[in-house]
């Protein structure tokens, strides 16, 4: 699986501790930036992640800003992106199973590290379960 992420400066210090947690794994991930503190704004890494995402360069994005609550907003404006801020293990799992969700959203200055560790690991051990669920996203893309 090929994952990208993306940060804003308030998710820069979880970014690069997630590259190097899934580094140790044997996971190499492709950083879209930023690339350090400087403050920066939010959706042109949103919108960098989106076209990382839907040209199919990467299967699943990382995104995080400080809440992750503007970055999320910003990602969700792309059609295709099911971008999904995960807060807790239900939420890391439902994400996956209900909304194949294909960014996911973390809080750099509102988590830990071990917390979005185990969120990672939780969606990316969930399976989307489709059916009912494939409607609903149906009708997320549709229309203009
Ligand atoms: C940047 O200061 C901060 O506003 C941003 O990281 C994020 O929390 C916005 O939702």
């Amino acid at each position: 699986m090929k994952i990208a992420i993306a940060s804003d400066h308030g998710g820069f210090e979880m970014k690069q501790a997630l590259i190097e947690h899934f580094a140790k794994q044997g996971l190499a991930l492709y950083d879209l930036g930023t690339h350090d503190t400087c403050s920066v704004d939010y959706p042109d890494y949103a919108d960098k992640m989106a076209e990382y995402i839907l040209s199919g360069k990467a299967d699943l994005g990382i995104l995080i800003c400080g809440t992750g609550v503007g970055i999320s907003i910003a990602a969700n404006r792309h059609k295709g992106i099911r971008a999904a801020l995960l807060y807790n293990k239900f939420v890391a799992a439902k994400a996956k199973e209900h909304n194949n969700a294909n960014v996911i959203v973390f809080g750099g200055r509102t988590m830990t590290v071990p917390e979005v560790i185990e969120y990672c690991n939780i969606f990316l051990h969930s399976t989307y379960e489709g059916g009912r669920h494939q409607q609903r996203l149906d009708k997320l893309d549709k229309g203009e």
